[in-house]
């Protein structure tokens, strides 16, 4: 039997230590160097020389940044960069792309500005660059922060070959509401996936030397909270207590710091009435004084100015406070650079102020080795490359999570598809829709790289292949929906197509079902407009007329199949119910077409993890597996009839279940497995022993069998509950997690460490600690997971 010790995060946890440890508390330790490269000497030695040569107008020069190509938000500039460059008046240009556009800028600043301060170029560069791989949110499903290293080494490769040394990515907000758009961006609903996910993002991005000619600099966004919008309304304010604030939402952000993040972005949201680009608590407070970062902060898209709506001040005021609090860099806001300058001339802002700023931004660009390299060298023109196309369709297929595969009468399971299809209807308007297949984010990803699930199945079956597209993604939708999703024009690149007659397309792909002996419908959401930014929905179904396509065809009585194209967790209850198989495929990228064939053949053996709770209902969210106890737990079965006035007046709905249609957690395989009883290596352990370092003082062990015929991989989960601390503890939190591949009826035993990271908690007094209790801690396929053991902290 194979053994393996978990070790999803740390080095550390490979140095299990039992030995007598002092009692100094954890969060009493010493300031953290979070990245070695911008503390280091000889960095702040280039910087501090060439700050003291610099003007106050050269300074605040390298506050402004500018959007010198398209628009991702409204319009704030109508300035000449090239002036601006000349004149040292503009750090940093985002959107544009490629050797030629920014050489050119970069060839202004440093050839005609006075100090030669290269620019920064910045690019939203979120699930690869000219090669997409999966979205965020499916890749946080493959509970493989492998993956996101992956994600992230090949899209700093081609960006970097683009001329793009600093990359808008990743973005770990976390996600518990799927009104909210940009849930497609996160991984999800949980602060450890969301922790994990974070580090690896940054560890492929940054290499841990951002001088290597194949690394970028993050940018870590968007700072703070921005996820916990109210309503899932996107730009919304956000309003929690600090301990949620901290425990959840901030500490995908800390871990990314913590591996060396050099840059953040500052959110649009406010967080408990103060905005979060002019928030001292996070910015300056913890980003600068706990966590120890040493780089810099960008605004959103035009934050600093937007201050003004959220009526903290005219634009000097709103420029001043962002400045002290922590923001840097002012994105798209021409804000920084006209009115900073002014006012420390006034003896309003002291110049130290300005010289922090610059110096933080100077030591990223020093760090990158701009100075030394500012031109990117010629390369040839990007071409989908064998190698990375078979890296997205491999990725992808680690991203598809299976919630449902129960045996049909006469048929059995529906997948894998394997020989038994002679002949099969594809339908639906995602079957065929290469510019969907890339996902919300995507800027510079080519649709025409792209593989449909059509062409990927025809490809497998030949004539054995029927196809009806059944209707538009947005046929039957309201009018007024239609205008917002169409904004850029009729006849834009984003133009949403409603076909004019369903009734018609409908009828069509019903006939084509009942020539074939199974269905696979394609179905979903718009990636573009309707998923990512300023794209929050108040319906989780599918768009138009989608739903009255899957009725009519499971109508027919044809075995269907059900791939769910979408980058939020969409509502399906109804299919859920009706359809015997469905595959979550998310927005797969450029490999789309053919990773999901890889899943329906079995090819690929389904092993991801929902990273967010499929709701039943819209009105449940939002709805996450982490809750916080309730004083009146219920029977949140719908069906459960309350036996007693009692049992009435508890927390549940009158009309839904409280539970998940799908956990967090929760994704089925083509085998079966199966789990014993944790143990705990050591069952009470002294709290001194625990709060004095971040070793772990125990262990949980597990034995994970492969019980049924095929290979697979199982995301084997550790939970754990705090069933007595001074601040109430949610009911489940999600401490550990691995990938283990079986071969049928091979079995292996899986080790996950236990210490101060994954058992701490705030206080009251909002310090992270432990204190003595028990421990509830289960190990399982899910959130579900029911084999039980405890741990006794003394
Ligand atoms: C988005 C950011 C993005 C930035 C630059 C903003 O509107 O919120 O996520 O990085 O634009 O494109």
């Amino acid at each position: 039997m194979k053994t393996s010790l978990v070790c999803p995060h740390r080095i550390l946890a490979l140095l299990l230590t039992f030995a007598a440890i002092g009692s100094l508390p954890v969060y009493a330790q010493s300031k953290p160097v979070p990245n070695a490269q911008l503390a280091s000497k000889q960095v702040n030695a280039r910087v501090d020389a060439l700050l003291r040569q610099m003007t106050l107008e050269e300074k605040v020069g390298q506050l402004a940044q500018f959007s010198a190509g398209y628009a991702t938000g409204p319009d704030a500039s109508n300035v000449r960069y090239d002036t601006l460059a000349a004149n040292g008046q503009v750090g940093s240009l985002l959107n544009v792309v490629g050797v030629e556009a920014t050489n050119h800028y970069q060839h202004i600043a440093m050839e005609k500005s006075r100090l030669k301060i290269p620019l920064l170029f910045g690019q939203d560069v979120i699930h690869g660059h000219r090669t997409t791989f999966p979205v965020p949110l499916a890749l946080a499903a493959s509970f493989d922060p492998a993956v996101a290293e992956l994600v992230a080494h090949y899209g700093a490769t081609e960006a970097r070959a683009d001329g793009i040394p600093w990359v808008f990515s990743p973005m770990v907000d976390i996600a518990r509401d799927p009104r909210w758009g940009r849930i497609v961006e996160s991984a999800g609903e949980d602060p450890y996936l969301g922790s994990a996910m974070a580090r690896a993002w940054v560890k492929g991005y940054q290499q841990d030397d951002l001088s290597k000619p194949d690394s970028v600099a993050v940018c870590v966004k968007h700072y703070a909270a921005y996820g916990g919008a109210i309503a899932g309304r996107d730009y919304n304010a956000v309003d929690m207590g600090e301990i949620t604030l901290r425990q959840v939402y901030l500490e995908p952000y800390r871990a990314a710091v913590e591996a060396g993040a050099a840059t953040l972005m500052s959110s649009f949201n406010s967080i408990n009435g103060i905005p979060a680009s002019a928030n001292p608590l996070t910015l300056t407070q913890i980003l600068r004084k706990e966590w120890g970062f040493d780089g810099f902060v960008d605004s959103d898209w035009g934050a600093v100015g937007e201050l003004v709506n959220h009526s903290i001040g005219d634009g000097e005021t709103v420029a001043r406070k962002a400045l002290e609090a922590g923001v840097e860099m002012d994105m798209e806001g021409n804000l920084f650079g006209t009115v900073i300058a002014a006012q420390v001339r006034a003896g309003k802002i002291p110049e130290s102020v300005v010289d922090e700023a610059v110096r933080r931004i100077l030591r990223v660009k020093f760090a990158l080795g701009l100075f030394d390299h500012p031109y990117t060298p010629d390369s040839p023109a990007y071409d989908a490359t064998p190698e990375r196309r078979a890296a997205a369709r491999k990725v992808a297929g680690e991203t598809f999570v299976l919630p449902k595969n129960d045996p049909v009468e006469g048929v059995g399971a529906l997948l894998p598809l394997a020989a038994k299809a002679k002949k099969v209807a594809l339908i639906g308007p995602l079957a065929d829709n290469k510019n969907e297949m890339l996902g919300a984010w995507a800027v510079t990803g080519d649709p025409k790289y792209a593989v449909t699930l059509k062409t990927a199945l025809a490809e497998r079956l030949g004539d054995r292949l029927l196809y009806a597209q059944g209707c538009g993604l947005l046929s039957g939708e309201d009018a007024n929906v239609l205008k917002r999703v169409n904004f850029n024009g009729p006849v834009g690149a984003n133009q949403k197509e409603a076909v004019p007659d369903d009734a018609k397309t409908i009828a069509e792909a019903v006939a084509t079902a009942k020539k074939a002996d199974v269905a696979i419908l394609a179905l979903g959401e718009p990636a573009n407009w309707m998923e990512g930014e300023a794209s929050s929905r108040v319906n989780l179904g599918f768009t138009g007329s989608q739903e009255q396509l899957l009725e009519a065809v499971v109508a027919t009585g044809k075995p269907v199949i059900l791939v769910v194209l979408a980058g939020r967790p969409l509502e399906l209850k109804w299919a859920a119910s009706h359809v015997p198989a469905i595959l979550e495929a998310w927005s797969p990228g450029v490999e789309a077409g053919h990773a999901v064939a890889d899943a329906l053949f079995g090819d690929v053996n389904p092993s991801g993890k929902l990273p967010v709770s499929l709701p039943r209902a819209v009105g449940q969210e939002p709805l996450y597996y982490a809750q916080l106890p309730t004083g009146r737990p219920a029977h949140g079965d719908l069906s459960h009839m309350p036996q007693s006035a009692d049992e009435k007046f508890m927390s549940r709905y009158m009309d839904e279940d409280n539970s998940a249609l799908f956990p967090f957690g929760w994704g089925l395989s083509y085998t079966r497995f199966s789990y014993s009883q944790p143990t705990i290596g050591r069952a009470q352990v002294p709290v001194r022993e625990v709060l004095a370092s971040h070793a772990p003082v125990t262990q949980v062990g597990v034995d994970v069998k492969n019980t049924g015929s095929v290979a697979g991989t199982e995301v084997v989960q550790l939970y754990i509950r705090n069933t007595a601390a001074s601040v109430e503890q949610p009911v489940r939190e999600l401490k550990g997690f691995a990938r283990v591949t079986l071969a049928p009826g091979e079995t292996q035993h899986v080790v996950f460490p236990l210490g101060f990271d994954e058992l701490n908690f705030y206080n009251a007094e909002i310090k992270r600690t432990v204190e003595p209790t028990t421990y509830k801690i289960w190990v399982g396929g899910s959130s579900l997971a029911t084999a039980e053991s405890s741990l006794q902290v003394e």
